[in-house]
């Protein structure tokens, strides 16, 4: 027996516990605990990604029908002047005028989206002020919060969208009268020429895809219609059936914080997904499967990308006690509603926090309370906590180590970094076979406190042209590595429109075996 081993069965601090929990164990019982002391940790797992918290990349289909969905929440447009010849600015990133004399465009010439309905958007700038029209007609970027005096509509030319002009509150189009000069106060009709002086050509400079952009793309009752459609199709009790079939023992769910409001959650947000996370755990009890509910989403977002459902890419989770405590109660509310299932293996209490928005004090604070949170309902279950994303891999170590059933979550990728920009396959075989291997060393405690998990792995690199070799091995030297976690890992994901990013591909199509 393992130490990894010995410490599932025997999870206390206290000895007199220790002897409850271990007796308490002989007995018969249906808790997850007995079920992977069956089969054994560490785990072999999926992530069920684009199931119940969206990102578009895994399935862009599910965006098809938004009208204007290359203008969604969180869009970064830059504005040229075609008569200037310049991009619009907010003066000093905001706080000022916005000006139409830059040559060249960057992040005080960038203006993200809140979108209002397909046509109607605030426009908010660098320093998040939002832009408006002032009393005098002057076009500014002052509130730190939108009104009617800061909504503005997009009109784009039916020949070349990227053609637009912008019609402020008050009925009038912006114009570029000089470079020094926007105003509010263009009242005639367009040939879109360049002649125009409230004519501007749009960069579309990036997006996002998460679920604030498809639930308030659709708006609520389309956006209902077919989130509802897509979480009883995407995943349905034969994924299970197949997970338990391919050698895998548990599945990584990512959710969002509002599930704990369902069915009404707070707008743009839908109900539903609870049924959905319901569904899951019948299935996983059926097919003997273990269940990490992973709280991917927080309140206020703890990361900038569109997994954590942001709006405009703020993220702003951690910032307060109060955002700190809303957490908390999702945490609760999830750990109240499945501890008496034997599927529930573990609670990860927030992937991938990031600073400066996530400090390291918010979140050991939070991580405290939501263990606690965890702890009030199960003892079994095991309390999963995500370092911070670039971050020193060990600043976590002896904190979660302080708790009794604490797993360390780490995600790696050979991919998002230059450092992969020009490797070949046998640098990316190489790298993970000794650096990755001692990363996880340099976190993996023998006695076990805390256990690690390789939450997010995929066999997808930066090399062009390998063949199906390649990849086999890549895949195969990962699980080897990744293998030697002592709480286990998780591909990512299930499905996904990009071949090597689904697992069900991959072992469909014989490139990943897991059969031992
Ligand atoms: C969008 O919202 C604006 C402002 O509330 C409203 O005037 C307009 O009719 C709406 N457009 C659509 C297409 O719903
Ligand atoms: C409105 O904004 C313009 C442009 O910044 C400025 O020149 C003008 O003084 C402002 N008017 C008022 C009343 O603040
Ligand atoms: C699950 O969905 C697939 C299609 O994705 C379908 O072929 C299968 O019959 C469904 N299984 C169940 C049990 O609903
Ligand atoms: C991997 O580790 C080796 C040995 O420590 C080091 O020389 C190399 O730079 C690392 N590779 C990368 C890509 O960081
Ligand atoms: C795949 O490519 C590798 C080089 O990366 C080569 O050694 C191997 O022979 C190729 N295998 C097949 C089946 O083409």
């Amino acid at each position: 027996m393992t130490s990894a081993e010995t410490h599932i069965l025997c999870r206390v601090r206290f000895p007199l516990l220790l002897l409850l929990v271990c007796s308490w164990w002989l007995l018969p019982q249906s808790d997850a605990r007995r079920m992977l002391a069956a089969q054994g940790l560490p785990i072999r797992a999926v992530n069920l990604g684009g199931w119940l918290l969206t990102e578009g990349w895994i399935l862009p289909s599910l965006f098809d029908d938004i009208p204007n969905k290359d203008l969604l929440d969180g869009t970064q447009l830059q504005f040229k002047s075609v008569t200037q010849n310049r991009y619009l600015v907010a003066d000093q990133g905001g706080g000022a005028a916005i000006l139409a004399d830059r040559v060249q465009a960057s992040g005080w010439e960038t203006f993200k989206l809140w979108r209002i309905n397909e046509t109607t958007f605030n426009l908010r700038v660098f320093g998040n002020q939002f832009v408006g029209v002032n009393s005098t007609g002057g076009v500014v970027a002052t509130a730190t919060t939108p009104g009617p005096s800061e909504t503005f509509q997009l009109v784009r030319w039916d020949s070349d969208k990227s053609r637009v002009r912008i019609r402020a509150p008050n009925g009038l189009f912006l114009q570029a009268k000089t470079m020094e000069s926007v105003t509010a106060d263009h009242n005639k009709d367009t040939d879109w020429g360049d002649d125009d002086p409230s004519v501007f050509l749009t960069n579309n400079v990036g997006g996002l895809q998460g679920e604030y952009q498809i639930c308030n793309g659709y708006g609520i009752t389309k956006a209902t219609q077919v989130l509802r459609n897509h979480w009883s199709t995407y995943i349905n009790e034969s994924d299970f059936s197949f997970i338990a079939s391919s050698g895998l023992n548990a599945v990584r769910i990512p959710v969002g914080w509002w599930i704990a409001s369902d069915p009404y959650p707070p707008l743009p947000f839908v109900g539903g997904s609870l049924q959905a996370l319901d569904n899951a755990f019948s299935w996983a009890e059926k097919y003997k499967l273990g269940v990490i509910v992973d709280l991917h989403a927080a309140p206020g977002s703890q990361n900038p990308y569109e997994h954590s459902a942001t709006r405009d890419g703020s993220q702003e989770w951690g910032t307060t006690d109060a955002n700190i405590a809303q957490t908390v109660q999702v945490i609760d509310f999830l750990a109240a509603r499945y501890a008496s299932s034997p599927s529930l293996l573990a609670i990860e209490l927030l992937n991938e926090p990031l600073a400066p928005g996530a400090t390291l004090s918010s979140l050991t604070k939070y991580y405290q309370d939501g263990y606690n949170a965890v702890r009030r309902h199960t003892s079994a279950a095991y309390v999963i906590m995500s370092n911070r994303l670039s971050a020193d891999a060990t600043e976590l170590l002896q904190f979660a180590g302080g708790f009794s059933g604490a797993v360390l979550d780490v995600h790696y990728y050979n991919l998002f970094s230059s450092v992969f920009n020009s490797l070949t396959v046998e640098q990316n075989i190489d790298f993970v076979r000794n650096n990755r291997s001692s990363d996880l060393a340099a976190v993996t405690n023998q006695n076990g406190r805390p256990l690690t998990f390789v939450g997010e792995w995929v066999a997808e690199w930066d090399v062009q042209g390998a063949n199906k070799t390649d990849y086999q091995r890549f895949a195969q030297v990962q699980q080897d590595v990744y293998g030697r976690a002592t709480f286990g890992w998780a591909y990512w994901t299930l499905k996904n429109v990009n071949n090597h990013w689904s697992m069900q591909w991959m072992i469909q199509n014989g490139y990943i075996s897991l059969k031992t």
